[in-house]
C-alpha cells in the first residue's frame, strides 16, 4: 500500500488502472469505514481511500480543530485492504480560497438546516476528489443518508462518469452507529447514546404496524429524546427516493434524526420498507 499526498502523484500512480474504486473519508477509521473499503475491493482492481479533514464542510463553531487526526493508525488499518491512501495537505486541495462551489439539493433541509454551508462543503470536496481520483465507483455510507443522497444527485445532474454505491451502517452491539465523533462522549453519554438508535427502531416498528401520522410520530420521538436530556435538531420521516415528506401510504421510508448529547452531535437513520 502506498500513501500519496499530491494530486499529480496520484494521477501518475493510477494511470492505466482499469477499475479504480474509491472511498473518501476524513480518517480516524473504524469498522464502518473498513466495510466500505471491502465493498470497494469487490468492485475495483485498485482501491483508493482518501483521508482529508475538509475545512469547507465545518461551520465556524464546529469541531474542525478537535476532529481526531490519526493518519498512522489509519494506514495500519488499511494495510492489506487498500492499494493507495490519498492524504493531501490542505494546501493541495485548497491552494487558494475556494470560490467555485457546488450548491446541492436539500442544502437547507434536515442536517443542512442546522449546519449552514455543510453540504456545499461536502459536495464541493467530493467533486474535487472524484475529479482527482477519477474512479469507476465511489462508495459512501448510508450512515450519512442525506450526504449519500446529495452525492448521488450531484453525480447524476453533473453527468459524472462514476457509479455511487451505498454501504450499510455499521453499529456497536447496543445499536449505536459507529462514528469518529462517538469518542467525544463521556461514559454516561456513551451509554445513553444507544437511545437514538432505539428511538428510530421504535419508529420503524410503529410504521411497520401501519402508522401514517408522520408528524405525530416525529413529535413523540423528539419529545422522548428531549425528556432524557437530548437536544434534538430533528426527527423526520421521509421518502427514501428523494428525502421529501411522504404522502401517507408511501412504502419506502427512512426515519432520520440528529440530536446532541452534551457537546456531541449524533446522527442516525433507518430505512423502513412497508
Ligand atoms: P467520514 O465521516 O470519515 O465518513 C467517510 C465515509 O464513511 C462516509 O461515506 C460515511 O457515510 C461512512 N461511514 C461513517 N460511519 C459509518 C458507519 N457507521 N457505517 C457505515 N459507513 C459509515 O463523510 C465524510 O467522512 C465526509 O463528509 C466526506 C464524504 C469524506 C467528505 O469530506
Amino acid at each position: 500500500m502506498e500513501t500519496i499526498s499530491s494530486a499529480t502523484g496520484l494521477r501518475a500512480r493510477l494511470r492505466g488502472e482499469p477499475a479504480v474504486a474509491f472511498v473518501p473519508t476524513m480518517g480516524n477509521l473504524h469498522a464502518g469505514h473498513l466495510d466500505l473499503v471491502r465493498i470497494a475491493r469487490q468492485r475495483g482492481t485498485c482501491v483508493v481511500v482518501s483521508i482529508f479533514v475538509n475545512p469547507l464542510q465545518f461551520g465556524a463553531n464546529e469541531d474542525f480543530g478537535k476532529y481526531p487526526r490519526t493518519l498512522q493508525e489509519d494506514c495500519g488499518k488499511l494495510e492489506g485492504l487498500a492499494d493507495v491512501v490519498f492524504a493531501p495537505p490542505e494546501s493541495e486541495l485548497y491552494p487558494q480560497p475556494q470560490q467555485v462551489t457546488v450548491v446541492p439539493p436539500l442544502e437547507n433541509d434536515l442536517c443542512g438546516a442546522f449546519r449552514p454551508g455543510h453540504f456545499r462543503g461536502v459536495a464541493t470536496v467530493v467533486l474535487k476528489l472524484l475529479n482527482i481520483v477519477q474512479p469507476q465507483v465511489a462508495v459512501f455510507g448510508k450512515k450519512d443518508y442525506q450526504q449519500l443522497y446529495v452525492v448521488r444527485r450531484m453525480a447524476a445532474q453533473l453527468n459524472l462518469p462514476v457509479e455511487i454505491a451505498g454501504g450499510e451502517t455499521a453499529r456497536a452491539p447496543d445499536g449505536l452507529a459507529l462514528s469518529s465523533r462517538n469518542q467525544y462522549l463521556s461514559a454516561a453519554e456513551r451509554t445513553e447514546a444507544a437511545y437514538l438508535y432505539q428511538t428510530l427502531a421504535g419508529m420503524r416498528q410503529t410504521l411497520r404496524e401501519g402508522a401514517t401520522d408522520y408528524p405525530a410520530l416525529e413529535q413523540r420521538a423528539a419529545q422522548a429524546l428531549g425528556a432524557r436530556g437530548w437536544q434534538v435538531d430533528y426527527v423526520a420521516v421521509r421518502n427514501q427516493a428523494d428525502l421529501a415528506q411522504p404522502e401517507s401510504g408511501e412504502r419506502n421510508l427512512v426515519v432520520l434524526a440528529a440530536a446532541r448529547l452534551g457537546q456531541t452531535r449524533l446522527i442516525d437513520n433507518l430505512e423502513v420498507c412497508i
